[in-house]
């Protein structure tokens, strides 16, 4: 039994649990990956995630654990540590937030009382659930004020956060989002909060990535606090972090982590979290990040080319938020669309939109994951131009649907062979 225990694979062991990974493996491989916030992590990372390091109990900090036998939990953890300051060039990380959820949790849970008021991207305008969104506990237990963008450039209307932060003098001001595509204005922001007297806060979830390949402004000098996630651009496990240069909130943001919302330490995750990081700091990445841009940029380029009206009019990020009912199309129905080919994306809420997701009219794309696996220039303008047949064809006969469909899936299978994600 022992033995069995301790040997037996996990096809011996647990045929449905094995074969359902060995099917999303195949999944990832043969589909084209559009959700901005995926990628592909290392082969490295993987190997992290899985390691008996999970075993461990700690709770507390390096150096200062409530449970012995650490040593090699705090080389671990300490290696995240450092390199997430290294890259982000910060004095202060925290590197155990179960996700990015939990880190801005946190940051709440240091800063604020119930009932204090955040200052927000609203969702629709690209903000993300944990910045007072209704259902969250951040919007059921504070008082959330949204800025918006401007209907016409799709860029944050920065004098309306103005107004509103003098107006309703926020605690915490956040900045950041998970369908903002444009680069946002941190200096004009820090003067916002400072003139409201608010701690500001950067969740820099989506772009991390973009900021450690050094293509994408830090937000690092101009916030009191950055969170972000290690998925995403920054193409690592599932995980949070937080940053600070503030030695007085670092150490109420340490006691918010641990035992604020969170119980022992991920180990295994902070392990993978420490490889991702270790990758993020070579040269190879900053290639990678560069990529990742001239992809998105590519990408929005060609389906503008065709026709396809993208919100805000570009990116200059990973992600391309495109109005799909610029082709009389819903997010879901675009969603399916792309999905019978094979091609994975999401719907998304657009600035302005209806509340209700079946009405929304909006589709978020990203360059990361793609680039990951070796796509290319050539690889996004093609990708770009399958998606603008698909969505030009949605309402054409059956059979030319089914011929262009068959086309479309071996495109994708070609592009996928030609760029295996795991050997
Ligand atoms: C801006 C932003 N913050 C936080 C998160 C939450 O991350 P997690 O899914 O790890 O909780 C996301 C996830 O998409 C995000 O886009």
């Amino acid at each position: 039994m022992t033995t069995e225990y301790f040997q037996g694979s996990l096809a011996q062991r647990d045929p449905l649990v094995h074969q359902a990974l060995e099917n999303e493996k195949k999944r990832q491989q043969g589909q084209i990956e559009l959700i901005a916030s995926e990628n592909s992590v290392s082969l490295a990372s993987l190997e992290a995630l899985g390691s008996v390091i999970t075993n461990k109990t700690v709770e507390g900090y390096p150096g200062n654990r409530f449970h012995g036998g650490a040593d090699f939990a705090d080389v671990v953890e300490q290696a995240a540590i450092d390199r997430a300051k290294q890259l982000f060039g910060c004095s202060f990380a925290n590197v155990q937030p179960h996700s990015g959820t939990q880190a801005n949790q946190a940051v709440f849970f240091a800063l604020l009382q119930p009932g204090d008021t955040v200052l927000s991207l609203d969702l629709a305008a690209g903000g993300h659930l944990s910045h007072g969104a209704k259902p969250n506990q951040s919007g059921r237990w504070f008082k959330i004020v949204s800025y918006g963008v401007t209907r016409e450039t799709g860029r944050i209307d920065y004098d309306n956060v103005e107004q509103l932060a003098l107006e309703h003098k926020p605690k915490l001001i956040i900045s950041g989002g998970s369908s903002y595509p444009r680069e946002i204005d941190f200096a004009r922001m820090r003067e916002i909060a400072n003139a409201a007297g608010a701690t500001y806060l950067v969740d820099m979830a989506h772009f991390a990535g973009l900021v450690a390949a050094g293509v994408h402004p830090s937000p690092v000098p101009y916030a009191d606090i950055v969170t972000c996630t290690t998925t995403k651009t920054l193409r690592g496990s599932r995980g949070g972090l937080i940053l600070t240069n503030r030695e007085d909130l670092f150490k109420k943001l340490q006691s918010a982590v641990f035992p604020g919302v969170q119980g022992s330490a991920h180990l295994a995750t902070i392990a993978a979290k420490a490889v991702c990081l270790g990758e993020a700091l070579t040269d190879e990445f900053k290639t990678y990040g560069a990529n990742v841009k001239a992809n998105a940029h590519k990408l929005a380029e060609t389906l503008q080319r065709r026709g396809v009206e993208i919100v805000s009019g570009g990116t200059d990020t990973h992600v391309v938020l495109v109005d799909v009912s610029s082709k009389g199309l819903s997010g879901q129905r675009a969603q399916d669309l792309l999905g019978a080919a094979n091609i994975t994306s999401n719907k998304n809420p657009i600035p302005f939109d209806s509340a209700k997701p079946s009405e929304w009219k909006g589709l978020r794309l990203g360059a990361s994951a793609g680039t990951t696996r070796g796509f290319g220039l050539a690889e996004f303008e093609q990708i770009g131009n399958l998606i603008a047949d698909l969505f030009d064809a949605a309402d054409a006969d059956e059979t030319s649907r089914a011929a262009l469909y068959e086309t479309a899936r071996r495109d994708v299978a070609d592009l996928c062979g030609a760029h295996p994600i795991y050997a």
